[in-house]
């Protein structure tokens, strides 16, 4: 049987970070979904719509990775999708109590779904999107943090002046 995972979250935009995560989810799953959340309410740098296509720039040359958006809940997506895995990278100690409180509501929506961290790599322990946006908006170099075929992207809706979908 296909083993399939979904690596999900909001990938604004997508760093070095979730790229090792996809990459380590590939290595132990057969499919790894990638699920963008399409959360409206939520002010982002990019559309869901590009966010998609970064990811699957970023994963094109990935035959086993799927990039799709979704909404509502993930463990109905989950669900629908026929899928019994998320994998998700744990960085610091703050990211354990929110990450434990998802796993943890995930597995009442759907019993069958089990939320599967993988540590995060040491060289993206602090790396997160925000952070990545904090140094780009204040003209830092962020070439190390992201990868390469999205960089400009990030760099041009910066010059436009970093307002994006608000
Ligand atoms: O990259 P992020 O913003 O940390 O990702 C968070 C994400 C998308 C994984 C989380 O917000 C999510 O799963 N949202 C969907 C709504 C949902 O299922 N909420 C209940 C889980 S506690």
């Amino acid at each position: 049987m296909m083993k399939t995972a979904i690596c999900p979250g909001s990938f604004d935009p997508v760093t070095m970070g979730h790229l090792d995560i996809i990459n380590r989810s590939r290595r132990v799953f057969d499919h790894t979904i990638v699920a963008v959340l399409v959360n409206p309410e939520k002010h982002t740098l990019f559309s869901v719509q590009e966010r998609i296509g970064m990811l699957k720039r970023c994963t094109a040359d990935m035959d086993d990775v799927e990039v799709v958006g979704f909404e509502g809940l993930l463990a109905d997506y989950a669900r629908q999708r026929g899928v019994t895995a998320i994998v998700k990278g744990l960085r610091a100690l703050s990211d354990f109590e929110y990450e434990f409180q998802m796993a943890l509501t995930n597995k009442r929506l759907n019993p069958n779904l089990e939320t599967i961290f993988l540590t995060t790599n040491a060289e993206n322990m602090f790396l997160s999107s925000s952070i990545v946006k904090q140094i780009a908006n204040f003209g830092g170099d962020i070439s190390q943090f992201v990868p390469v075929c999205i960089l400009e992207d990030i760099l041009a809706r910066i010059r436009e002046g970093g307002k994006g979908n608000e």
